[in-house]
């Protein structure tokens, strides 16, 4: 079985994600390096983790005019990430460009598309919060429709809170691939995540990818906190 965890490496520094990944690194599959990280550390960490063989999601969660982002996906793919994240809110012609960009690249790199995921409603927004932009209100709504726009648009993968998976599995293709965060464990405080579900929870509810921090970068042992994730996944 492909092991299904990334690890988000929400930590200030490059030596201490270095340290983080090295650590964990035989029980998860893939780094999420997100903006803290990114624009403390750069390409130069991302590249320093590909060097060392795992595979990276690189989450800055692109928004912009379709020809910004597409050059902005290019650069991603030339840094040979796996995963990398934009708003669907962007619209349907940034998103054909960015997979185009994202195929395109590494075609004439000679290596495999990442994978250009699409964020839809973040889960810090509510319906007031949509109601202030003016659109619809109902979120699960929102989610869908954003949802549809993306796979119709050629993305192949969403992120999307693990209380979404199973609504987006009735109406999506099997093979979009849907990345989640939101996970615990039981063994820790649920932080500031309102809706989360167990590991095997979100595999069950059809996840493709568990996307962990604090779980597992804030337990006493990193490795041992993996490594007993893995497990519970692997029974
Ligand atoms: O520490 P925790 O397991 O909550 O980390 C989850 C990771 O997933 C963080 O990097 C967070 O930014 C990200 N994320 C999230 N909820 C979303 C989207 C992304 O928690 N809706």
């Amino acid at each position: 079985m492909q092991n299904p965890i990334i690890v988000a490496l929400d930590v200030p520094s490059a030596d201490l994600a270095l340290k983080l990944a090295r650590e964990v690194a035989p029980f998860v599959g893939a780094f999420k390096v997100g903006k803290e990280l990114f624009v403390s550390a750069g390409p130069e960490l991302v590249r320093q983790l590909r060097a060392t063989g795992a595979s990276v999601f690189l989450d800055l969660k692109f928004h912009d005019i379709p020809h910004t982002v597409a050059k902005a996906v290019a650069a991603a793919t030339r840094l040979d990430v796996q995963m990398l994240t934009l708003h669907t809110s962007g619209g349907s012609e940034m998103m054909r460009a960015a997979e185009h960009a994202a195929q395109d690249t590494a075609r004439t790199l000679g290596r495999p598309a990442p994978l250009v995921l699409g964020v839809t409603v973040l889960t810090s927004m509510d319906s007031a919060a949509l109601a202030e932009l003016g659109g619809e209100t109902n979120v699960a709504q929102q989610v869908e429709r954003l949802a549809r726009l993306a796979t119709g648009s050629g993305l192949r993968g969403l992120v999307c809170s693990p209380l979404e998976l199973a609504q987006l599995r009735t109406f999506l293709p099997p093979t979009v691939q849907l990345v989640t965060p939101g996970i615990r464990t039981g063994a820790e405080k649920a932080d500031d995540q309102k809706r989360t579900l167990a590991p095997r929870e979100a595999i069950a509810a059809g996840a493709s990818w568990l996307v962990i921090g604090r779980p597992i970068y804030a337990a006493a042992k990193p490795a041992e906190a993996a490594e007993q994730i893995f497990r519970t996944l692997s029974q």
